[in-house]
């Protein structure tokens, strides 16, 4: 019989998929459970459910670490953030995924790979296009994309074939969630006018509840990437889950967008990203620090075309490689330590320092030991404003139309008196 490998949440989609890939497709079903991380499931109690169900192998994977050094952190390096807001948790997760679905069908060998996507989202498109630059060969099948079934249809199927259906009330929203960041669609959330109610929300305190005394933390970084908190060197893992915790408890990481989907959509959504929201402004400074006015303006442009290269799903491509190879490039000089104040909502950074810092006192200050040389100034500014004086006098003053960059001579009391 020819095999599928599924990949498996242990939730009541993925569990009805384990018999309709077999009903329908007549396929062998091999589940595959990732750990991600943020993600208290019981990891055992899904790999017995998926036997129980029909698998004939449940595979359990902890990714945790690759998914950290190739996924999260490259793209903290980059500072990509989806629309300028979006740490990309779910985004990073799904090609990683597609490749650890690609390697146990090659163990298994296995002519296909599912996944339990719907035909409305971008992770869709992220797994079909990922499967199919890694392994053409592979089919990949979306039950629920092919299925239709309703969800009182999908809860019948289930019950006449014994698949267990979770006794609680269905939760409203739609959630991925992993050490990067919790993704929050769907419900109350469809309608852009309404505030995410407070049940949306559970990696981070509301503002107003959280603590009201501020909490200082430093955050020390080696060649962009996060090494130690408050002076404690910790393993990356360890780190991000022990900011989720801090930051969130003081209401930090909460992110509420409409963005424009892949698939030709806006949608609303709602984010918790404790860690990745300080950890990108704390890299955001240290940057601002350490790299040259003109290296921060062109990075910017890079981190928004990889932000969507890896929202759209073209993680494996060769544009990526390139990309890659610049944005390792540029962080050479960025290490050093930057202090950031979670209060209420709000992470700020209070305090920054560098063995590669660009800042250099002595010119910056107004005070006694001023090095920086005034006469010089005289000399720039003449020959920085040269064209542009030349070209008012030629295109601007008396030119006729000047679309409102030159305001009309002022009116005032006794103009006319001399
Ligand atoms: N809109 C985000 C993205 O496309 C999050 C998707 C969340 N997925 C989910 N099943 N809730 O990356």
């Amino acid at each position: 019989m020819e095999k599928v490998v599924l990949a498996y949440s242990g939730g009541l989609d993925t569990s009805v998929a384990i018999r309709w890939l077999g009903e329908k497709y007549g396929l062998d079903v091999v589940t595959l459970t990732i750990d991600l991380g943020a993600n208290d499931r019981d990891l055992e109690g899904i790999r017995e459910k998926a036997i129980k169900i029909g698998a004939v192998k449940a595979v359990v994977v902890d990714a945790k670490e690759l998914f950290v050094r190739h996924f999260i952190f490259p793209a903290l390096q980059a500072g990509a953030l989806y629309e300028g807001e979006y740490p990309l948790a779910t985004a990073l997760a799904r090609p990683l995924i597609a490749k650890l679905l690609v390697d146990v069908a090659r163990d298994e060998n296995a002519q296909a790979v599912a996944h339990g996507c719907t035909g409305k989202g971008n992770d869709q498109v992220r797994f079909d296009v990922a499967v199919a630059a890694l392994a053409p060969d592979l089919k990949v099948i979306a039950p629920i994309r092919e299925w239709k079934m309703s969800r009182e249809e999908e809860i019948e199927y289930a019950v006449e074939r014994g698949i267990p259906v979770p006794v609680t009330v269905a939760s409203p929203y739609s959630i991925d969630q992993n050490l990067w960041g919790r993704s929050i669609e769907c419900g109350a959330l469809e309608d852009p006018w309404t505030e995410p109610p407070a049940d949306v929300f559970q990696w981070t305190a509301a503002p107003h509840k959280s603590p009201d005394e501020p909490l200082y933390v430093e955050l020390e970084f080696e060649r962009g990437i996060p090494v130690a908190l408050n002076g404690e060197r910790m393993d990356s893992i360890a780190l991000i889950t022990a900011l989720n915790e801090l930051a969130g408890n003081h209401g930090v990481g909460r992110i509420d967008m409409v963005e424009n989907r892949l698939v030709g959509i806006k949608s609303r959504e709602v984010y918790e990203a404790p860690a990745a929201v300080t950890l990108h402004k704390a890299h955001q400074a240290l940057e601002a620090l350490t790299l040259s006015k003109d290296s921060i303006r062109f990075k910017a442009i890079v981190a928004q075309n990889y932000a969507d290269l890896i929202y759209n799903g073209l993680w494996f491509s060769s544009l990526h490689q390139d990309i890659a190879a610049y944005v390792a490039s540029s962080q050479r000089n960025v290490t050093g330590t930057i202090r950031v104040k979670l209060f209420k909502g709000i992470c700020q950074v209070v305090g920054r320092q560098s063995e590669k810092s660009l800042y250099r006192h002595a010119l910056a200050t107004y005070d006694r030991g001023d090095a920086f040389d005034y006469t010089a100034a005289e000399g720039f500014i003449k020959l920085w404003g040269l064209p542009l004086k030349t070209q008012a006098q030629v295109q601007l003053l008396g030119q006729g139309e000047t679309y409102g960059i030159l305001p009309p001579k002022v009116e005032y009391k006794g103009k006319d008196e001399s």
